[in-house]
């Protein structure tokens, strides 16, 4: 095993419940791709790191260990509208004795706009981007996991369009995004808004085709007005 392979969450302390997402293939691929960023947030010294949809926290718990083995010192938000989820990444994260992370219940990161807006360095999201009725996004619980709404795009519509209010000038969004959600448009546009967008690691997760895109401000793109 990998020294990397030590510094991400223990499954086995990783509580969640019926009311919670387990960890599944998505969860793992994005640590991959956490477990690969550390040259990159060695350079950054990121100050704000945000998960938004924390679910059992298995994934902010990583990148707390992931930051924390590399002497890096964050200060760590993990946001969940679903109550249950925020207790699941609480008891997660106090399960790895990690008590420097602020978990709060919220849709997306409303209670702190606009306090954190051109503040966070890295923006972690796993979202519900399962095609479904669009009225299935407004469902409380578990289904809030998963029920994305037409081609997926609910929620990540709304978060992307956020985007150049909350990163910070050196910031980057890494989110899981499938096939259905037409990862080509979502990219293009977001160069409409003045993001470069790269996907970072693919996957194939029985009839789900995985990604990771990377969203980082392109400095040299002027944003076309809207
Ligand atoms: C696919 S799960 C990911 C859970 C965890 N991050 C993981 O990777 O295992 C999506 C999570 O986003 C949460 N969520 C859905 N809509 C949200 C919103 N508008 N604001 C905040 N969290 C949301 C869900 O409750 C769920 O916990």
């Amino acid at each position: 095993m990998s020294d990397s392979a030590f510094n991400v969450a223990e499954i086995g302390r990783t509580f969640w419940s019926d009311n919670v997402y387990e960890p599944s293939d998505d969860s793992f691929l994005l640590v991959d791709v956490l477990q690969e960023s550390p040259c990159s947030w060695l350079s950054k010294k990121p100050t704000l790191v945000v998960e938004i949809g924390s679910g059992s926290g298995y994934v902010i718990c990583s990148a707390a260990r992931i930051l924390k083995h590399k002497g890096l010192h964050s200060h760590m938000i993990a946001v969940d509208i679903n109550p249950a989820a925020c207790h699941a990444t609480q008891q997660t994260l106090c399960n790895h004795e990690i008590h420097d992370v602020d978990v709060i219940t919220s849709d997306l990161l409303a209670p702190l706009l606009p306090r954190v807006c051109g503040m966070i360095d890295v923006l972690i999201f796993n979202p519900p981007y399962v095609p479904t009725p669009d009225h299935e996004v407004r469902n409380k619980g578990i289904s809030q996991a998963w029920a994305g709404g037409e081609r997926g795009r609910v929620v990540i519509d709304r978060l992307l369009s956020q985007l150049p209010d909350l990163l910070s000038p050196q910031g980057e969004l890494i989110m899981v995004a499938v096939a259905e959600n037409d990862i080509p448009e979502l990219i293009h546009i977001m160069e409409g808004r003045g993001f470069r967008g790269t996907m970072l690691m693919t996957r194939r997760a029985d009839e789900e085709l995985l990604s990771i895109l990377r969203f980082t401000k392109d400095l040299g793109n002027i944003p076309r007005v809207q």
